[in-house]
């Protein structure tokens, strides 16, 4: 493969092709094509996917897929799901799609096979997740677990917290869940101050079992408990690990009994439908965990199998690169039309900025393109009031996605359609916007004209689902997911590393220690130096 993907054949039309058309309005693209939306729109199953708003002609669209083919998106994509290590940098797979492979299917990483061993986790986790809803799992005085807290960050977080905020509509409601992942003590403060010892189970979620905000918290949870339950025993029955780290687990003192293990081969922004996802199973319960599952890997099988053409993350991930890469945008807004997602945008912002964040190439060569864009949303319609106003008529191209539900699952009268109405909205006012002519028609004053004028042409794609449910959400994240991995093949990345967080935690392991030993001289910039002085004083 040419790494010098600007000198690739298909990049150099693109270019040519984006002079051509990059003035070109949507409101002429939709006029000059009355197929429009047959040509841009796709349905798989209950998922709706318009993308006839964006700014491409069929000429875009043809180049774009010309280019994943340049690209070699199928054959890495087959070497994905095949468990071979293109985590280069890491020497490891990268199969998330196992976890959510149909038990009886075989795959094979270092001459293990991977499917087996995921399910025997998923049956210890239903196993553990039905004794707690059931009440059959005690704590240490005999009392039921009514409070479940997991204790987490990235990746053995966000998926956590966006999983049971979406899906709280299918928690068991009796059950108390909170999430703990920052090292600002307040965070853990505030989760436990109304509950007791006697009735909480902590969940120590991290891969590696070492990360410094995961393991300060689950200790300052451990003195919590002990300080009420006087016994070390209590730990056994109200401490449960998920960890590839057996060696650490242990040390922590928890019965690696009670370990849910996961794999080197899942990336942490890519868990939440490993073992992390236990506290998932707790709230929804077993049944609805594996719905979520099959969600995933109904997406999964599309991606792997259809057409360029017609593959929904393909498309979205190219339409990522033709924004960025020719429009120079540089933010993705993700919009969901639904209360339960509003933690979606903050989930999505690990699974995409830690995957393609990446300045440097596969083969170590700096790239000389950008590479991936900021992420950020916020559930519908609050966003309309705030900043939206920026979408429509401010200076910088923002492509949009709107996720929307046909069905409430609340469906209390007038909510649903205004919600809906909404979107739909939204999506025309950015392409169509309206025009100075028909402002002035309205009987402006000249003076206002400029100001009520809304120029349009501003892209968004429009995903609508039958209802929001384990299944839907499972689709819609494997949706996500295989768009980062189809940008991060266009660039020639490798998504699948985050040594960009490195270096800020070496030297805060260095600063902690020169915060508690004011006696250490200090030796970093003159700006940090002053700093740690102010703060010690
Ligand atoms: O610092 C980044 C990171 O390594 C993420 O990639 C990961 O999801 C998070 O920290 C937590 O890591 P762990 O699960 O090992 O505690």
């Amino acid at each position: 493969m040419n790494n010098d993907i600007k000198k690739s054949r298909a990049w150099k039309k693109l270019e040519d092709h984006y002079n051509k058309i990059k003035n070109k309005h949507l409101r002429d693209l939709f006029r000059e094509d009355p197929k429009r939306i047959q040509k841009f729109t796709l349905n798989n199953g209950d998922l709706y996917f318009d993308f006839s708003k964006h700014r491409i002609t069929e000429e875009t669209f043809d180049l774009l897929i010309e280019l994943a083919i340049e690209r070699k998106l199928t054959d890495r994509r087959e070497a994905m799901f095949e468990g071979k290590k293109i985590n280069q940098t890491e020497n490891r797979a990268v199969l998330h799609t196992a976890l959510r492979t149909p038990s009886g299917n075989k795959i094979m990483v270092d001459n293990e096979e991977v499917v087996e061993p995921v399910h025997a986790v998923l049956d210890k986790m239903s196993w553990f997740a039905s004794r707690v809803r059931s009440g059959q799992w005690k704590g240490f005085t005999g009392k039921k677990i009514r409070n479940v807290v997991n204790i987490g960050i990235g990746g053995s977080d966000l998926g956590p917290v966006m999983a049971y905020e979406a899906l709280k509509f299918y928690s068991q409601r009796d059950l108390n869940f909170r999430f703990v992942s920052n090292i600002d003590g307040n965070d853990f403060a505030e989760a436990v101050r109304d509950f007791e010892a006697d009735e909480t189970l902590f969940i120590v979620s991290s891969k590696t079992f070492t990360t410094l905000e995961t393991m300060t918290n689950a200790h300052t949870a451990r003195k919590w408990l002990l300080d009420q339950l006087k016994n070390e025993k209590a730990v056994a029955d109200h401490f449960v690990a998920v960890s590839t780290n057996e060696a650490e687990v242990k040390k922590f003192g928890i019965n690696p009994q009670n370990m849910f293990e996961f794999w080197d081969w899942v990336g942490g922004r890519y868990s939440m439908d490993s073992a992390i996802g236990l506290s998932t199973m707790i709230a929804i319960g077993p049944e609805n965990f594996n719905e979520l599952l099959k969600g995933f890997h109904e997406m999964d099988e599309h991606f792997r199998s259809a057409p360029l053409k017609q593959n929904i993350p393909v498309i979205m991930g190219l339409l990522n690169v033709w924004y960025g890469n020719f429009f120079g945008t540089q933010t993705q807004a993700v919009l969901p039309y639904n209360r339960y997602l509003h933690r979606f945008p903050a989930y999505l912002q690990q699974l995409t900025m830690e995957s393609n964040g990446k300045h440097v190439q596969l083969n170590g060569a700096k790239v000389d393109y950008q590479t991936g864009a900021i992420y950020w949303g916020e559930a519908g319609t609050n966003g309309q009031h705030s900043f939206y106003q920026l979408i429509h008529q401010g200076t910088i191209l923002i492509p949009c996605d709107f996720i929307g539900f046909k069905k409430a699952l609340n469906p209390l009268p007038l909510h649903q359609d205004y919600l809906m109405a909404n979107i739909f909205a939204q999506g025309e006012a950015l392409a169509f916007g309206k025009t100075a002519a028909e402002v002035a028609g309205e009987g402006v004053s000249d003076a206002l004209v400029p100001h009520k004028t809304f120029e349009g042409n501003r892209p968004s794609s429009t995903l609508i689902l039958d209802n929001l449910t384990p299944e839907s959400l499972g689709k819609l994240i494997a949706l996500y997911e295989h768009s980062v991995f189809v940008q991060g093949v266009i660039w020639g990345i490798n998504s699948f590393d985050q040594m960009g967080v490195e270096l800020g935690k070496v030297l805060a392991k260095k600063i902690i220690g020169e915060l508690q030993n004011k006696s250490i001289p200090l030796n970093h910039d003159e700006s940090t130096n002053a700093l740690i002085e102010h703060y010690r004083k």
